[in-house]
């Protein structure tokens, strides 16, 4: 495994170079990534989008600091992903929230920006992250009226909301999200969406998302990276060039509906080129 990093690495970006990841399973390898190139400078909300297997848990693993390359480098700012998971400075929204049974929804959110605080004991400048007000960022997520109540008395999207609360007070400069939404029914994957894109909005924290929805990746993304099937290579980086703030509105643009569709298709050519 390669995790040195060239003297280059700007550390305003994140940058995936030649990241290939194989996993031996005895009998079998399986490529789970070939070859992925990407670059992205800071504030970018990415979405990675593709068909099912082609690695994209792998990839985010690989930037949480959770897995291991086979090869390539990855930077986080000028940070390997071990160093940048160290300090804290990436945070994981997971597809089930996992909240502490036990603990109110502020309680699990003030949880997490304690147990960061650790990180806060390393050289001043080796900490990148800006703890955000929970109680602020409860309200924007509609979760005011429920801080003091237990995960089990809040409905599913609700329990979701609260896992990006805590991915945002925690102040990463990442925010890693691996299809937070999916889990739950379309009306209220569409209300949680959009509450997502309003607080992204006011702080533009880096964010790299996994979606199998091509709607979310738009309306969300100022990129999406198009995944190939088995092994995983980026077939294509679509930037969104849609205006922002972006609302419900956009969502019958005729722009809206054309970039829906461009993202559909070349899901569709990278899934044939491969075959
Ligand atoms: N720990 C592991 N051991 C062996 N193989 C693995 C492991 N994790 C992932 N893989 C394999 O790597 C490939 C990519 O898996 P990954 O979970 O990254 O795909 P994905 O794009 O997230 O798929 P999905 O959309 O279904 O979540 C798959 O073929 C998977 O079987
Ligand atoms: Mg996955």
């Amino acid at each position: 495994m390669n995790t040195s990093l060239g003297a280059a690495a700007p550390t305003g970006a994140i940058v995936i170079d030649q990241v290939s990841k194989t996993f031996d399973r005895g009998d079998d390898v399986v490529r789970a990534l070939v070859d992925v190139n990407l670059t992205f400078q800071e504030g970018t909300f990415v979405t990675l989008f593709g068909p099912s297997g082609c690695g994209k848990t792998t990839l985010l693993r690989i930037l949480a600091g959770l897995e291991e390359m086979t090869a390539g480098t990855v930077s986080l700012f000028g940070e390997t992903p071990a160093q940048a998971a160290r300090a804290k400075n990436v945070a994981w929204v997971p597809q089930s929230a996992a909240l502490l049974p036990w603990l109110s929804i502020r309680s699990n959110i003030l949880l997490s920006q304690f147990v960061n605080r650790a990180a806060d004991r390393m050289p001043a400048g080796d900490r990148k992250r800006i703890p955000e007000d929970p109680d602020k960022v409860l309200a924007e997520l509609g979760l005011a009226d429920f801080a003091h109540a237990r995960p089990a008395q809040l409905s599913g999207g609700m329990r979701q909301r609260a896992a990006i609360a805590r991915g945002f007070v925690q102040g990463a400069p990442l925010m890693l999200m691996d299809e937070p939404f999916s889990a739950l029914d379309e009306l209220t994957r569409e209300a949680i969406r959009l509450r997502l894109l309003d607080v992204w909005e006011k702080n533009r924290k880096t964010v790299v998302f996994v979606t199998h929805s091509a709607p979310e990746a738009v309306l969300l993304s100022d990129k999406v990276v198009v995944m190939t099937p088995r092994p995983g290579r980026v077939h294509r980086v679509v930037d969104i060039d849609l205006p922002r703030p972006r609302s419900r509105a956009i969502l019958e643009s005729a722009a809206f509906i054309d970039k829906v569709r461009e993202v559909q298709s070349i899901l569709r050519e990278g899934w044939e080129a491969d075959e």
